[in-house]
């Protein structure tokens, strides 16, 4: 019997983490923290409810060795010892009584066939059970693999840092989507392509980092939310990246992965087999480049066996692609995916493909357009392991954009959706913008798509995207992450809000924005019922909030485009070929794109929400300016004209982001004395720059439509 666990066998950032988490000081409510540990603090409870964990047993015992496994029973012993003083003894399989036992359906089978799991229990699902075994009392928490071990093991973490009950615990859950990956977005010189949180964890200098702990701990993250695969690369992929020198230093990223059964994946550009291969062509029908693509997946999958595959941004903002040869975007993927295919990898092929020269002047040009146009004629072409990535919007992470009409427009074609976790159009985590909201308006859109196939009442974007409407065997979720080397992750601790929900929401988009809020602020301030109160109130309101000051009813965030997609700059979106069009002149706002008089761009989607949209008369208020060009005196369903409106969403968001500050300001003593500082100042310099934001806005619309405030306020000296 094994009484304790072999330090030894753990691979070196484990041991360090060990290291660290004896140097932890347990936090009292006021302590200091950086926000390192974002939501897995594993806190120190408090006496009382440290009591419902009474019960627990006094040893945990392992079911197999393989790493992942091993990394679920240390993170359990560690975990449990920080927040209950208790130490679990860690032991295999020869004495289960009266223990936390962690192993796979197999094992467990061996171990008591007396026990049933849940049949609808595979992948990486995983059951919580209070069983008995041999007679005693266990708690099991059993999974078809070895990574839903692990998530299962973070799942009752996670209920023991919240205070439930593991009384009778009888769960099952069950991953909604197979895919749930991260992309990162860094430069290998470690510079991040929109990031926000300081430099990339995994490059610097044109090399991989000589200290991975970050990374290793960024997977810890990750797993604990079931998010189970990570892109290291920007879209905007240098070649280099995959010269055969390079792959070595990949490697070692992906080991520190591998502990918590994150798959590390890499964005690649197409022109590769040129650029740095040597061949006078990248046309992706030339069996020179099949080849070249063949081996090249070799030689990666010796160096990483547990390769996830490859991003792809081509034909995109200056990306080469498959039209330089004429060939689609089907000829492209598929020859990648065929080298990945034998090793069971997969390609992201992004449908962000659209021409960044629009003629402005022509008012039937539509860069909303372009993600359906280019890829619903291939619907059926892509083989089993490609799966298209597309932005939840038309345009690109705007702070409101109807869902794609690309997701109902692939009936025989894997897709993913890809979410923006961080936050470049909305407040680039220096304005506090609960995400989750807006993403689940979009995955829960219904489609209407009407089949006599269907055998599903709805077809929301998020059963489309998991691929169980058509049944496809491939799909899911891609969130941009991009996490710095900032203590805090993304820059913000409020902003880490977002990338939990993302996870969250990849494994269950049926949860509620609610319950995923109220989880995360436990989880990381702690239950003190006024902080739970008051932070789940400010995240859920943030994202119309940080919508009513900078850009209301669809019209987009008006920021400046061409810059730094942050400050105010309406201006910049109109008369260049980007497309990000608002249409603003003397008379009225918006982009036609009815089918009637506009773009067209509304029949791209199934007839039913063609309807929806098409008519003034049935489309949503938050959308009108995306789809309908209108007067300024046009009057809404609220009764009040458009630019009234504009107006007074504009002072409304200043002021709520200003009462931002005096919510916060209740918590004073009851959350950490440096992460409520440095918020607070956060929440201030938020403050001002909704002003700054309602100010530009109103004056600009005023000069355009001469047609004064209602309640004075634009046009005089702004009220402060
Ligand atoms: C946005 C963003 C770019 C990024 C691009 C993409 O346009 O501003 O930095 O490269 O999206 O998603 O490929």
């Amino acid at each position: 019997m094994q009484s304790t666990q072999n330090v030894s066998a753990l691979p070196g950032f484990v041991v360090l983490g060990i290291a660290l988490v004896c140097t932890i000081v347990l936090p009292s409510p006021v302590a200091a923290e950086t926000g390192a540990e974002a939501w897995l603090r594993y806190s120190a409870l408090n006496l009382q409810a440290a009591t419902i964990y009474q019960q627990l047993p006094e040893k945990t015992v392992l079911l197999g060795d393989s790493l992942v496994l091993k990394t679920a029973q240390w993170e359990l012993v560690q975990a449990v010892s920080q927040m209950l003083g208790r130490s679990l003894h860690a032991e295999d399989g020869s004495s289960p009584e009266h223990a936390i036992i962690l192993g796979t359906l197999t094992q467990l089978s061996v171990l008591d066939p007396a026990l049933h799991p849940p049949p609808e229990l595979r992948a990486d699902g995983y059951w919580l059970k209070a069983a008995k075994i041999h007679g005693s009392q266990c708690l099991v928490i059993a999974s078809a693999t070895d990574r839903g071990v692990l998530y299962g093991v973070f799942a009752l973490l996670s209920k023991i840092a919240r205070g439930e009950s593991l009384a009778a615990l009888d769960e099952v859950q069950q991953p909604y989507a197979p895919v749930r990956w991260v992309n990162q977005w860094d430069n290998l010189d470690g510079r991040i392509e929109r990031g926000y949180g300081g430099p990339s964890i995994f490059f610097a200098e044109g090399k991989v980092r000589a200290d991975l702990t970050r990374a290793g701990q960024y997977g810890s993250l990750l797993a604990s939310v079931g998010i189970n695969g990570c892109t290291i690369n920007n879209v905007n992929a240098a070649p280099g990246i995959l010269e055969d020198g390079f792959l070595a230093q990949i490697s070692r990223i992906a080991d520190v992965f591998r502990p918590w059964g994150v798959q590390l994946s890499l964005s690649v550009d197409l022109s590769s087999p040129k650029v740095i291969g040597g061949l006078d062509t990248f046309d992706p029908l030339d069996p020179r480049v099949a080849e070249w693509w063949r081996k090249k997946v070799d030689e990666i999958y010796r160096h990483i066996p547990d390769f996830g595959g490859f991003v792809v941004k081509a034909d995109s903002e200056g990306r080469l692609g498959p039209s330089t040869y004429r060939r689609t975007p089907a000829d492209a993927a598929n020859v990648i995916a065929r080298a990945l295919k034998p090793h069971g990898g997969v390609v992201f092929y992004r449908a962000f493909v659209y021409n960044h020269h629009l003629d402005w002047r022509d008012l039937k040009n539509d860069r909303a357009k372009a993600a359906y146009d280019n890829f619903h004629p291939l619907d059926g072409a892509f083989d089993d392991n490609v799966i298209i990535q597309i932005k939840n919007g038309p345009i690109d992470f705007q702070v409101r954009e109807p869902a794609s009409p690309l997701f109902a427009g692939m009936h025989r074609t894997n897709e993913a959706i890809e979410l923006q976790i961080t936050q470049e159009y909305t407040g680039q985590q220096r304005h506090l913008c609960f995400l989750v909201s807006m993403w689940k308006e979009v995955l829960d859109f219904d489609m209407r798509i009407k089949d006599p196939h269907i055998d599903a009442n709805a077809t929301p974007v998020k059963a489309l995207v998991a691929g169980r409407v058509f049944h496809r065997p491939i799909g899911g979720f891609v969130g941009v992450a991009n996490v710095g080397m900032d203590a805090n992750w993304l820059g913000s601790p409020l902003a880490m809000a977002n990338l939990y929900g993302f996870g969250r929401l990849a494994w269950d988009p049926n949860l509620s924005a609610e319950k995923i809020v109220d989880e995360w602020t436990r989880l990381t301030f702690g239950s003190d019922p006024l902080v739970v109160k008051t932070l789940t109130a400010m995240q859920l309101n943030s994202w119309r909030v940080y919508e009513s000051y900078t850009g209301p009813l669809g019209a987009g965030t008006l920021t400046n485009i061409l810059g730094n997609h942050y400050d105010p700059g309406p201006e910049s979106s109109e008369e260049n070929g980007w497309g990000q069009w608002h249409r603003a002149d003397h008379q009225g706002i918006g982009m036609d794109r009815t089918v009637a008089t506009g773009t067209g761009f509304i029949g791209q989607y199934p007839p039913e929400v063609q309807q929806l949209y098409e008519s003034l008369e049935h489309c949503p208020d938050n959308l009108l300016l995306f789809f309908h060009h209108v007067p300024y005196t046009y009057v809404l369903y609220s009764g009040k004209a458009v630019i009234q409106h504009v107006y007074d969403s504009h002072y409304d968001g200043a002021d709520r982001a200003r009462d931002f500050v005096s919510q916060w300001q209740t918590l004073n003593g009851h959350v950490d004395r440096d992460r409520y500082r440095d918020i607070l100042g956060r929440l201030q310099y938020q403050a001002t720059e909704a002003i700054a934001w309602r100010d530009a806005i109103c004056t600009w619309i005023f000069r355009l439509s001469r047609i004064p405030d209602d309640k004075g306020r634009v046009g005089t000296e702004p009220r402060r």
